[in-house]
């Protein structure tokens, strides 16, 4: 497990087993890839983000993985998997993520993206993340860089 403190000095713990901290986590995290390129969409407060959201009621966290990443970005999920989960110990409110490593097959153009901007491809992650003013919070701490040095591991990409 990894412990460390999030850009907003709140305590995040990691892990990469299954359902760590939660059996019914209520939020998602959805690192996507399309063509060689990452997948992100511009959240229209936080900024440049992975999609996710929050799990709705009659809807597993993978079926929230799968439709979240449709509303923001327009993609169609091919393959999806399980790479970890964390906990968030925030000022007032507690969450429970899981992250899922999405292959993507197609982009198709939304009338709406929801609360974002639609999507956007990046063929690297900046190294500076932390200093870049158009990223969003929740790409500033170890979650992205662990989990995607997990699914490199996994996948040799
Ligand atoms: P709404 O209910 O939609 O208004 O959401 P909210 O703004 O209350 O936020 P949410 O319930 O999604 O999360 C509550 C708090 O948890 C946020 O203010 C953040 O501090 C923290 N949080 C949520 N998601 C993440 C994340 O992915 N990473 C980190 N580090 N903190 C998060």
């Amino acid at each position: 497990m990894h412990v460390f403190r999030d850009y907003y000095n709140n305590e995040v713990k990691l892990s990469f087993e299954k359902d760590p901290f939660s059996n019914m986590p209520m939020h998602v995290l959805v690192i996507c890839k399309y063509q060689d390129k990452w997948l992100l969409t511009n959240h229209k407060t936080r900024g440049l983000e992975f999609p996710g959201g929050k799990v709705e009621r009659n809807e597993t966290a993978k079926q929230a993985a799968i439709r979240e990443v449709k509303e923001e970005t327009g993609a169609e999920v091919a393959d999806i998997y399980y790479v970890g989960q964390y906990h968030v110990e925030g000022k007032g409110d507690q969450v429970d993520k899981n992250i899922y490593y999405a292959e993507i097959s197609e982009l198709i153009e939304q009338p709406t993206y929801y609360e974002t901007d639609g999507p956007v491809l990046l063929e690297q992650l900046p190294k500076n993340i932390k200093q870049k003013r158009n990223f969003s919070f929740i790409m500033k701490d170890d979650i992205v860089k662990r989990s995607i040095e997990r699914i490199s591991k996994q996948f040799n990409n």
